[in-house]
């Protein structure tokens, strides 16, 4: 394992997976080596008293190579994106912060050298024509929601800027992520991280996909792991750069509610599918994360037992 980043900026800190990634990477570099930027200033708490937080909208660029600069970065995590559903609902803006946003970071990279750059992608790179099961990590990539569209795109030009310019790119296709810190917003999988908070708030939920709806799942303490193991990872063991498949669960919604209902048994569940059910029905069921296993040792922790015990355990006192 190599550890030679040091100057570390997040773009999207305040989000699901930023608000808990930038604790974590101030906890192995140091509160003032990590910068968290986000479009909007941090609500009270950790990530601003903890260490420097900079606004950035990532489609100025003017503004984040000046941060870049002024802190003396060295590695981007680039988080900030806008998710499925909200892609559906406003595709121009999502192509514009997820493409302009991430155009803007591999340039300044590519200027100014960075050692390394961090590249979220998505399950939703998959589309209706990919094998639902056991996705495989290189297969038909047809997506038909814009956020499935910009991340697809994302990792091609993340490989263009690792084979044309020599540029330390990498990235893994996320699944939906749970996680107790930070709700998600705007995306197709949030109902697996609502659910938990009505279903200790109100007993009652409404969902937004069908009972069958099987999606791959991930809780958080494993998509940091994943995120922090991959850019430890030897480059020069890395076959892909920007388009790992990992696995962490697949669970359908009631397979859900059923296992929240072991700790919460008064709690029902309705049904009511809306618009983000087609984009779920669009996206496989699992996905083959062999690769990820082989080059970097990726292997998840939780599975649907643990994790929906570690979120009630967690959310249960704050909300309860
Ligand atoms: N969680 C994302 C979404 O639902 C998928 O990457 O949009």
């Amino acid at each position: 394992m190599t550890r030679t980043t040091h100057r570390i900026l997040v773009t999207g800190a305040c989000g699901q997976i930023g608000s808990e990634l930038t604790p974590a990477l101030r906890e192995r570099y140091g509160d003032d080596n990590v910068v968290a930027t986000d479009i909007r200033p941090p609500g009270a708490g950790h990530l601003r008293d903890q260490g420097p937080f900079e606004e950035l909208n990532v489609c100025d660029r003017g503004v984040m190579d000046t941060l870049i600069e002024s802190y003396n970065i060295d590695t981007v995590y680039h988080m900030a994106a806008i998710l499925s559903a909200t892609g559906e609902e406003k595709p121009t803006l999502a192509w514009d912060v997820n493409l302009r946003g991430l155009m803007n970071v591999l340039e300044i990279a590519r200027e100014r050298q960075l050692l390394r750059v961090f590249c979220p992608s998505s399950i939703a790179v998959f589309g209706p024509e990919t094998p639902h099961d056991c996705a495989p990590q290189t297969t038909i990539l047809q997506p038909t929601t814009m956020y499935g569209i910009t991340k697809v795109t994302g990792e091609l030009l993340g490989e263009y800027y690792v084979q044309r310019f020599g540029l330390d790119v990498r990235g893994v296709r996320y699944p939906g992520i749970i996680s107790s810190e930070t709700p998600p917003g705007g995306g197709t999988t949030d109902y697996a991280v609502d659910i938990f908070y009505q279903a200790l708030q109100s007993k009652h939920y409404s969902c937004f996909v069908r009972p069958d709806t099987v999606l791959p799942m991930m809780y958080m303490p494993d998509c940091i792991k994943a995120t922090l193991d991959l850019m430890d990872a030897d480059f020069d063991f890395l076959r892909g750069h920007c388009n790992f498949n990992i696995a962490g669960m697949s669970f359908s919604a009631e397979q859900l509610v059923s296992e929240i209902q072991k700790h919460v048994p008064e709690f029902v569940c309705e049904y009511e599918p809306d618009f983000r059910q087609a984009i779920a029905d669009s996206w496989p069921q699992t996905i083959d994360d062999a690769s990820a296993r082989a080059e970097w040792g990726w292997r998840p922790q939780f599975d649907l037992t643990s994790m929906t015990a570690d979120m009630i355990e967690k959310l249960g006192p704050r909300l309860i």
